[in-house]
């Protein structure tokens, strides 16, 4: 990995091709290779991928590959899984794959096999999951607990908030779940607004357990709670924490019995299926959460074993570096036609920003090519009605992902089949667009052609799945992991740290005794106006 990347002779054959390739447009690639639909398309773990209408050829696959194999993404992700120590800034293993390995299976390390430590965890999350949902765990006052409050930011409340929004069909009814992550205050206070404190169980999570905005927001549910109850022992029957860090966890209050720990090498990103799933699992119930966590597994294996060429989340990953770095796309747009996928693109905002949105390699060099896309998106068919139009007619060049089950989760299959038609018909108008010819021969009018025209070529994934259950929604999950780690490999990034959320940390902190003390100086000119505009302001 020592020469940089665009200079490796497979980046520079890709630049070739992509020049070669210049000027055939999707509709010429179909016209020329028909059967382009079927062998484009890839299976694994439950989950269909049609990369057919991505502007690839079977030859642009085989030099991605070459990138991958000079770029050792197989090696790699074989060094994942072997627990080496390949988030390097941090010196940490990366294994979140062991928090979804079944019982019996082995994950070194250091020496020591994880899986055992990781099935106790759910075990103790799936006895008080039990215990709450079958109302034996009871409130201070003898209340049974109706509602479920989790409190965390960032990896520690993106992913249960998506997945508890995403099996909401499968959830108790009976049970209220909310999730407060923003330090403004109103985020707690819309959460607890009608909420009946000794029915009501804060589940604290943070990898750290020092974040500023859960800490805050932990504190003040606490006296919340105090005021209603009354005394501090009822803190141990309406708290629970999920944490790295025992110490800090005890410190607050909650007591090593209801607090509920992963491990270093997890990532915060990558922990929704750590004992940070809590609050799903008491959601949809134990048996649901082991089968979430049998599809990421499912996933898992496909990535481990699946030749290159099948391999769903190497090729959806190469493909996404095809797209930013030869044919100069900026962003992803995430477009699932299930509005219960509604927080998918936030929580892959997070997934993929975070880990990919990188500047320098693994030895701190700067990258001389660009690195991780800007995801974002809506479900489908809201976002059709809003910036889709952009999509189809805008300058830019915004490769979607189109997400779709076949079964339907409500009763009302009709609307079913009109949100899949119309998913479909998406993919579809970008792809192939609407041409000038096919304007005059519906009679519009010379002059308003070119607003009407569609030039098509607009490159787009559609994954395609029976159903979205707890397993669909765990291999759903994966697949973009493993993406996101494949383009970390061929980028030669660390995927797995996070240093530039820091600097925003630190000032804020000096920033929060200034306003405290009433007074600003020291930043840069604009800062230190605009602290003095919001002192006075305040002031008022
Ligand atoms: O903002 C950065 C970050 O460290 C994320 O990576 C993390 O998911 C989030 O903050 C929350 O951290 P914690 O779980 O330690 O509270």
């Amino acid at each position: 990995m020592s020469a940089p990347l665009t200079r490796l002779p497979e980046w520079q054959a890709l630049t070739a091709h992509r020049d070669a390739l210049a000027g055939r447009t999707l509709a010429d690639l179909f016209a020329a290779d028909p059967a382009r639909a079927d062998r484009l398309g890839l299976e694994g773990a439950g989950l269909f991928a049609d990369f057919s209408k991505q502007r690839v050829t079977e030859e642009t696959l085989r030099l991605l590959l070459d990138l991958a194999r000079a770029r050792d993404v197989t090696g790699r992700r074989d060094a994942m899984f072997a627990g080496e120590a390949i988030n390097v800034t941090e010196n940490r293993a990366v294994l979140h794959v062991a928090l979804r390995a079944p019982k019996g299976a082995t994950i070194l390390h250091e020496g020591e096999n994880v899986v055992p430590a990781v099935h106790d965890v759910l075990e103790r999350m799936a006895d008080f999951a039990d215990a709450l949902r079958e109302g034996r765990w009871r409130g201070h006052s003898g209340a049974r607990i109706r509602n479920v409050v989790s409190i965390g930011i960032g990896g520690s409340d993106l992913g249960p908030v998506m997945a508890y929004e995403a099996l909401r069909g499968f959830s108790r009814r009976d049970m209220v779940f909310r999730f407060v992550s923003n330090v403004d205050g109103s985020d707690l206070a819309e959460a607890l607004h009608d909420l009946d404190p000794a029915e009501t169980l804060f589940i604290v999570c943070s990898k750290t357990f020092t974040t500023l905005e859960t800490l805050t927001n932990a504190h003040a549910a606490r006296e919340w709670c105090l005021a209603a109850l009354g005394d501090d022992t009822a803190i141990a029957r309406h708290f629970a924490a999920v944490s790295t860090n025992e110490s800090e966890v005890r410190k607050f209050g909650i007591e090593p019995a209801q607090m509920f720990g992963f491990w270093d090498w997890v990532g915060g990103r990558y922990s929704m299926d750590s004992a940070v799933g809590l609050s799903t699992m008491i959601a949809v119930g134990p048996e649901n959460f082991a089968a979430m966590l049998a599809g990421f597994h499912a996933m898992d294996d496909h990535f481990r074993t699946a030749p290159p060429e099948r391999n769903l989340p190497l090729i959806m990953g190469l493909i996404g570096v095809w797209n930013s770095n030869f044919l100069g796309a900026e962003t992803v747009a995430v477009l699932p036609y299930a509005q219960y996928l509604s927080r998918f693109p936030a929580y892959l905002q997070q997934l993929t920003m975070e880990s990919n949105g990188k500047g320098v390699t693994l030895s701190g060099a700067p990258v001389d090519h660009d690195t991780g896309a800007i995801f974002w998106g809506e479900p489908g068919t809201n976002g059709q009605h809003s910036f889709y139009q952009l999509l189809h007619q805008g300058t830019r060049l915004v490769p979607c992902d189109f997400i779709g089950f076949c079964e339907p989760l409500s009763a009302r299959a009709d609307q079913h089949d009109l949100l899949m038609a119309n998913m479909f018909a998406q993919g579809e108008a970008l792809a192939f667009g609407r041409s000038a010819d096919d304007l005059r021969a519906g009679g519009t009018p010379e002059w308003l052609i070119p607003h009407r025209l569609c030039p098509g070529n607009r490159p787009s994934t559609t994954i395609l799945a029976q159903r979205l259950d707890p397993g669909t929604l765990g291999a759903l999950v994966a697949l973009y992991e493993h993406c996101v780690f494949t383009q970390g490999a061929i980028w030669g990034i660390d995927s797995f740290d996070q240093w530039g959320v820091e600097l925003g940390k630190q000032l804020a902190t000096r920033i929060i005794d200034e306003i405290r003390l009433g007074e600003a100086g020291g930043h840069d000119p604009s800062t230190d106006a605009l602290i003095r505009r919001y002192l006075a302001g305040k002031a008022r």
